[in-house]
C-alpha cells in the first residue's frame, strides 16, 4: 500500500495541481488538514480534496473556517484570510469542514486504537501544538500511540526519529532546492519511533518554495519526501485579486 500524505494546502489550487501531476502511483491519500486558509482557491482545492479520498484530520484553520475557532487567537493576517474563506464556501463545504475529525487517528480505521501509524495535524498530544525541534517533539512522546506519526501544522518537511533510549534524531530532507522535483528517501527502520511531516503543499516555511508532499510505502518501510515547483506567481496573483493581504503572497515565494 502506497499513501499519499498531503497536509497544509492551504487553498492553493496551483501548488495541489502540481503535486497531483508529479505524484507517482499511490492507492490511498491521507490529509493532514489545513485544507483551507491563507490561500485564494478555497472552494476548488476543498473540492479536491474530497474527491481525493476519505482520510482526513482537521487542521485549525479548517476549524477557524468552520466557526469553531475564536479569530482573537490568529494573527491579523490569518484572521483576514479566515473571513474572506468563510465568505467563498457554500454552506455545505463549511459543514464538511466543521465534521473533519480530529487527529491522531489511525487511518485504517478512523480511531485511535494502537494502530503502526497515526495521522495528527500538531501532535499525539495536541492537533493545535507545534513539533518544531527535538525539545518539541520529545515532550509530546509520551502520546505517542502508534510507532509511524504523521504531522503537519508546522509548515516544515522532515520530522524526528526515536530510539528505544527516547534519543531523538532530527531528519532532515537532502534537498539541493534547485527548481525541478526532488525526491529524498528516509528508511524506516523497526525499533524506531518516528514523528513524520511531508511539509507542506500550499505554504511551505522552511526556505524552500516548492510544494511538499511525501509517499508512504508500508510494504517497503519507506518514505520518500518530494518537492516540486509550481505556478508561484500564478498563486500570488490569485491573493492579490481577491484582496488578500499582501503578506500571504510575498511569503510564498520565499518559502517562509
Ligand atoms: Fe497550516
Amino acid at each position: 500500500m502506497k499513501a499519499l500524505l498531503l497536509s497544509d494546502i492551504h487553498a492553493n489550487i496551483d501548488a495541489l495541481q502540481a503535486v497531483l501531476a508529479a505524484a507517482p502511483a499511490y492507492d490511498v491519500v491521507w490529509n493532514l488538514g489545513d485544507i483551507v486558509g491563507y490561500n485564494a482557491a478555497p472552494a476548488a482545492v476543498l473540492e479536491q480534496c474530497q474527491s481525493l479520498g476519505k482520510v482526513f484530520v482537521r487542521g485549525n484553520h479548517d476549524r477557524a473556517c468552520a466557526g469553531q475557532v475564536d479569530l482573537e487567537t490568529f494573527n491579523a493576517v490569518a484572521a483576514a484570510a479566515v473571513r474572506w474563506t468563510q465568505k467563498q464556501l457554500t454552506a455545505e463545504m463549511l459543514e464538511w469542514l466543521a465534521r473533519l475529525p480530529s487527529g491522531p487517528r489511525s487511518p485504517a480505521n478512523d480511531t485511535l486504537a494502537p494502530a503502526t501509524v497515526h495521522c495528527m495535524h500538531g501532535s499525539p498530544c495536541d492537533e493545535d501544538e507545534y513539533m518544531l525541534s527535538e525539545e518539541d517533539a520529545l515532550t509530546q512522546l509520551p502520546c505517542a500511540r502508534a510507532p509511524i506519526n504523521f504531522f503537519g501544522h508546522t509548515h516544515v518537511q522532515g520530522g524526528f526519529a526515536f530510539d528505544s533510549a527516547g534519543d531523538c534524531a532530527e531528519i532532515l530532507p537532502g534537498m539541493t532546492g534547485e527548481p525541478a522535483v526532488e525526491q529524498w528517501e528516509l528508511p524506516l527502520r523497526p525499533g524506531l519511533r518516528y514523528f513524520l511531516n511531508p511539509g507542506s503543499v500550499g505554504q511551505p516555511r522552511d526556505g524552500d518554495w516548492r510544494a511538499a508532499f511525501a509517499i508512504y510505502d508500508d510494504a517497503a518501510a519507506l518514505l520518500t519526501f518530494w518537492r516540486v515547483p509550481y505556478d508561484v506567481r500564478m498563486a500570488q496573483i490569485r491573493i492579490q485579486r481577491a484582496g488578500l493581504p499582501d503578506r500571504l503572497a510575498m511569503r510564498l515565494r520565499a518559502g517562509r
